[in-house]
């Protein structure tokens, strides 16, 4: 296999900015102009100026059209296309064409398709059908991204490289035999002995044993349960195995284009769990981010808002790229739903509120043919005379009028703690209740918060606390000594820390931290839990004192609590088995801070109340609590400017403090923001 390590005298201080190239806010989408006849190529540039459209992404599916033929190149319409976007002063992410292998590469090389757990083998027709860790098609692989380097990487409309797409979208785990010995690699360097991998995964138990490396597989189907750490260690291996494959293309890059820019489009969301995407932001020159909202669910908005969030975490608070996102309605849901009038700029500027520099969707044109032809664009099916192009002129123009706030950052002293392998190992089976998922819980604390005004930054666990005078730490079943100590560090010099039940059970091997629960965080919140008491459907346990309120319940999860001595009970499980029991308690810190537990999952108006007792105490509730529906968030810049965004997701008009000039509507505020029910506003401070 051709590995990659970056270039001798690499300097990452001389890769040029992804934005280089253009001026102000990114504005653009996935473009594919092989779909389409020449004549449809040239209107795309014009409606491109008409749109205000400044950065689209090349290529990301054409492999099987550059190289229909092993070894015939046929690269004159991409030619065209890219001095076609110059031209119209589009600039490009050009990919590497690596997303889907043509289909004479599996045909010939059956061994690189990629595998399911129970040996199911996923084949050509769809997309993706590769074996991230197959040395055969790494090496075809890392040919074209030099290809691709090789002709464009002096071309002027090109901003920055795009690898691959969405790395493990469709598959994440592979269970392929190129895997298997990938993975018996990974575990040798991480356990070093046969002997600390057989301790690690507590081997002792239903005869696991290993006498050999040769003999460890990737957790394939079994009869019954598989061995919970060698789950978990494969999840690692995974989310590393899909990096790798990441590094050895941006590598390959690197060493013709060490000036260019280079990314891939995370998914980060509630709704992708496969890749641990803060292990993968070094590796990233810029952070850039898939989202879609989800039909079904009433508060997309706010979802939409975590994974905004997210990917500012993930990117270290720096601003990142919103490279893809639909127009209206997607294609891949049971059932999907167009976007509502002003949805889609609501989104948008949601997302840019947040940190994103840049505002792209998948896809310009709406496909004729294919897999996603019912999938939303810039360009409808029905063309320019429709609302969907209409809105897509008027957030052109939005974003120009927003130019100015590219490169601020949002300011938060609120986070929320969030971490892939707690994620993973939560979930696994074989666990007190099935029912429990971990975004429900991350969700629940970070919709609370949101509901309130309180901006928060989503946080690895391990990451740097210090600006921070609340953290709220849902459900974090594995954490590790040090990150464990980080969290605690946090209360002892003043913050208000919050955690959630089912936390601290667990080291990084997934074994138990033995002398009672929550284990890694005891000592930090002056609590022993002897025992869960997980309930049945439908079942909840009344909840009483201190700020919840009248009526509360907990579902699902309950915990028999002791508490030690200067530990206050703060409020109690009012009926069921566990009546009188602690059900949230608080410990203060000698620092001024202090550590709040709950054993319960807590119903809406309980969580929002327990987060506004936190977020009180902690000194982060803005002052006037914002009308229902009402997002308020601030980017900052170095020299002191300040915009105020105001993204109202409900119907009625709503007011807010402000005072500036109001970007979009070109209105001076004075002392007070209207904002017309679904609309956005943008007020530059001061
Ligand atoms: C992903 C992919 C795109 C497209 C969209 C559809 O984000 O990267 O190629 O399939 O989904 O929503």
């Amino acid at each position: 296999m051709r590995r990659r390590t970056a270039p001798e005298g690499f300097d990452p201080a001389a890769v040029r900015p992804w934005n280089a190239r253009i001026d102000g806010l990114g504005y653009g989408g996935d473009y594919n102009p092989e779909q389409w006849p020449d004549e449809v190529q040239v209107e795309d540039v014009r409606l491109m100026d008409e749109a205000g459209v400044n950065l689209v992404s090349v290529a990301i599916f054409s492999w099987a059209t550059i190289e229909p033929v092993e070894g015939e190149l046929d690269w004159a319409w991409l030619d065209r296309t890219m001095d076609r976007l110059h031209d119209g002063g589009v600039r490009v992410a050009l990919a590497t064409a690596t997303a889907s292998p043509p289909p004479w590469l599996t045909r010939r090389h059956p061994e690189i398709l990629p595998r399911l757990a129970d040996g199911t083998v996923l084949h050509q027709g769809g997309r993706q059908a590769y074996a991230p860790t197959h040395p055969v098609y790494r090496d075809y692989a890392l040919t074209m991204a030099a290809r691709m380097a090789e002709r464009y990487g002096d071309h002027p409309a090109l901003a920055l490289w795009h690898v691959d797409n969405e790395i493990g979208c469709h598959v994440p785990r592979d269970y392929s035999d190129a895997a298997a010995a990938a993975f018996r690699e990974w575990l040798r360097a991480r356990y070093g002995t046969l002997e600390a991998l057989n301790e690690a995964w507590g081997t002792a138990f239903w005869s696991q044993r290993y006498g050999s490396f040769d003999d460890v597989l990737p957790p394939l189907a079994a009869p019954t349960y598989a061995n919970p750490t060698q789950q978990l260690d494969f999840d690692r291996f995974s989310s590393d195995a899909l990096r790798d494959y990441y590094r050895d293309l941006r590598d390959t890059l690197r060493e013709i284009t060490p000036h260019v820019p280079t990314t891939t489009n995370l998914m980060a969301s509630t709704g992708t769990k496969g890749m641990d995407y803060f292990s993968w932001a070094a590796d990233l020159d810029v952070v850039a981010n898939d989202h879609y909202t989800i039909a079904a669910d009433d508060e997309r908005h706010v979802e939409l808002a975590f994974s905004a969030d997210l990917t500012r975490g993930i990117a270290g608070g720096d601003p990142w790229i919103l490279m893809e996102h639909s127009t209206s309605a997607v294609n891949w849901q049971p059932r999907n739903r167009p976007k509502a009038p002003g949805e889609m700029l609501r989104n948008s500027l949601s997302h840019v509120a947040r940190g994103a520099d840049s505002v792209m969707f998948f896809q310009w044109r709406q496909s004729a043919a294919g897999a996603e032809k019912f999938h939303s664009a810039m360009v409808p099916h029905g063309g320019t005379d429709t609302d969907v192009w209409r809105d897509v002129v008027t957030l052109g123009r939005a974003l120009r009028a927003l130019g100015e706030v590219r490169g601020s950052r949002v300011r938060s002293r609120a986070a929320l703690v969030f971490d892939y392998e707690a994620w993973w190992a939560s979930e696994l089976d074989s666990h007190p209740t099935q029912a429990f998922r971990y975004t429900d819980q991350v969700r629940a604390w970070y919709g609370a918060l949101w509901k309130l005004g309180v901006t928060v930054d989503v946080v690895h666990p391990g990451g740097d606390l210090a600006g921070y005078d609340l953290v709220v730490v849902p459900t974090l079943y594995l954490v590790t000594d040090a990150d464990a100590a980080n969290l605690a560090a946090a209360a002892d010099r003043g913050a208000t820390v919050l955690v959630t039940y089912f936390s601290g059970i667990v080291d990084e091997r997934d074994h138990v931290r033995l002398g009672g629960y929550p284990g890694a965080f005891r000592d930090m919140l002056g609590v022993r839990t002897e025992e869960f008491a997980t309930l049945q459907e439908g079942e909840t346990v009344r909840v009483v004192g201190g700020p919840l309120p009248e009526g509360a319940v907990a579902d699902l999860w309950t915990e028999k609590t002791h508490v030690a001595e200067g530990t206050d009970v703060v409020a109690v499980y009012d009926d069921g088995v566990l009546a009188g029991w602690p059900a949230v308690t608080r410990r203060g810190t000698d620092g001024g801070g202090a550590a709040w537990y709950t054993g319960a999952r807590l119903d809406e108006a309980a969580t929002t109340a327990l987060a506004r007792a936190v977020a009180t105490e902690a000194g982060v509730l803005p002052e006037d609590e914002p009308a229902v529906g009402l997002e308020l968030v601030r980017r900052h810049a170095d020299d002191g400017r300040s915009w105020l965004f105001a993204i109202n997701h409900g119907p009625a008009e709503a007011a807010v403090r402000a005072t500036g000039a109001e970007l979009l509507t070109g209105e001076d505020v004075d002392g007070t923001l209207t904002v017309p029910g679904g609309a956005v506003r943008v007020v530059r401070e001061g």
